[in-house]
C-alpha cells in the first residue's frame, strides 16, 4: 500500500470549495460563532440554512451571507423544531447547535424555572436534534455542539459544571449510536461575540484586555477562530466522539 493510503474512506484534505454541494444547517446561525461558521462554510461552497429567533436579524445575516433559507422560532420548541426538519426540502451533511447559552448561578441562587429552561436548551435540545437528524444526516456528516471549558471549574456554576462534564459523554454515546454519521463537541472559551458583550456589558473591553494579557495567546479569540475549527470537523471525516478544546490556553492559566 503506497504512503498516504486511506483505508475506509476519501481522505480529509482542505481544499477550496471542500464543502460544494453540501448542505450545512446552523441552529443560532444569526449571531456570533453560529454565524461565523455559516459565513466560512459559504466560502467553502456550502449551502447553509440558519435558524435563529428574532426574524429581523436571521433575515439580515442570511442575505448577508447568501444563505439557502432560513427560518426564525424557537428551538426549545421542539413541535416547531419536528416541523422544520420535516419541512428541510433535502438531506443535510452537518448540524451546528450554537442556540444555547450559560447559566452561572449557583445552587443557592438559582431561579429554579430558569434552570430548567436552560437544561432544555443545553441538554434536550441537542438530544432533540439528534432524533430527528436520523435518516435526515448523511453518511460522513456531523453533529456539532458547543460547550465550554470555563465549566471545568466548579466554581463557574451548579449547571454549567454539570453540563460541561456531561456533553463529552453525551457526545462520545450519541457517535457510537449515529454511526457513520459523526458526532462533535467544540468546547470554547472566552469568545468574543454579542453573546460575551451581552454579558459583560461595560466590563467587556477591560475583560479583553486582561485576556490579551494572560492568554498563553496573547489575544482574544473571536468567533472566526471557532468557525475555522468547526469547519475542519465539518470536512474532517476521521473526527468523531471528539471533545475539542479552544480558548487560546485559558484553562490552563486562569484559577
Ligand atoms: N461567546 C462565548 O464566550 C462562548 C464560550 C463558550 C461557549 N459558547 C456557546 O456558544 C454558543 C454560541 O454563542 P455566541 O457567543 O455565538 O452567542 P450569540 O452571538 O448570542 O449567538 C447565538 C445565536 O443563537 C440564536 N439563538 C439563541 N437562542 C436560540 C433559540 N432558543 N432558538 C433559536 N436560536 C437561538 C441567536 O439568535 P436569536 O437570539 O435571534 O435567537 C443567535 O443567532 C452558545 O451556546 C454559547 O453558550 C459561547
Amino acid at each position: 500500500m503506497s504512503a498516504g493510503a486511506v483505508v475506509g474512506g476519501a481522505p480529509s484534505e482542505r481544499r477550496p470549495g471542500a464543502l460544494a454541494g453540501q448542505t450545512v444547517v446552523v441552529i443560532g446561525g444569526s449571531s456570533g460563532i453560529g454565524l461565523e461558521t455559516a459565513r466560512q462554510a459559504r466560502s467553502e461552497g456550502a449551502n447553509v440554512v440558519l435558524v435563529g429567533r428574532n426574524q429581523e436579524r436571521l433575515e439580515h445575516a442570511a442575505r448577508e451571507i447568501g444563505a439557502q433559507s432560513s427560518a426564525a422560532f424557537d428551538a426549545t420548541d421542539f413541535e416547531r423544531l419536528d416541523r422544520f426538519f420535516d419541512e428541510l426540502p433535502t438531506t443535510i451533511n452537518h448540524i451546528m447547535v450554537t442556540s444555547g447559552g450559560p447559566y452561572y448561578a449557583r445552587l443557592a441562587d438559582m431561579d429554579f424555572a430558569w434552570a430548567r429552561h436552560n437544561v432544555e436548551a443545553e441538554l434536550w435540545l441537542p438530544l432533540h436534534i439528534v432524533r430527528r437528524a436520523v435518516g435526515k444526516v448523511r453518511p460522513g456528516g456531523t453533529l456539532l455542539f458547543i460547550g465550554g471549558t470555563g465549566g471545568r471549574r466548579p466554581e463557574a456554576g451548579t449547571l454549567i459544571a454539570a453540563f460541561t462534564a456531561a456533553m463529552p459523554a453525551l457526545t462520545k454515546a450519541l457517535a457510537v449510536e449515529l454511526a457513520p454519521v459523526r458526532v462533535n463537541l467544540i468546547a470554547a472559551g472566552f469568545v468574543d461575540t454579542p453573546l460575551s458583550a451581552s454579558l459583560l456589558g461595560d466590563q467587556l473591553e477591560a475583560r479583553r484586555e486582561q485576556l490579551r494579557t494572560t492568554l498563553p495567546i496573547r489575544r482574544v479569540v473571536g468567533p472566526a477562530d471557532i468557525a475555522a475549527l468547526a469547519v475542519h470537523l465539518m470536512i474532517n471525516t476521521a473526527a468523531t466522539g471528539a471533545t475539542y478544546d479552544i480558548d487560546g490556553g485559558q484553562q490552563l492559566v486562569e484559577g
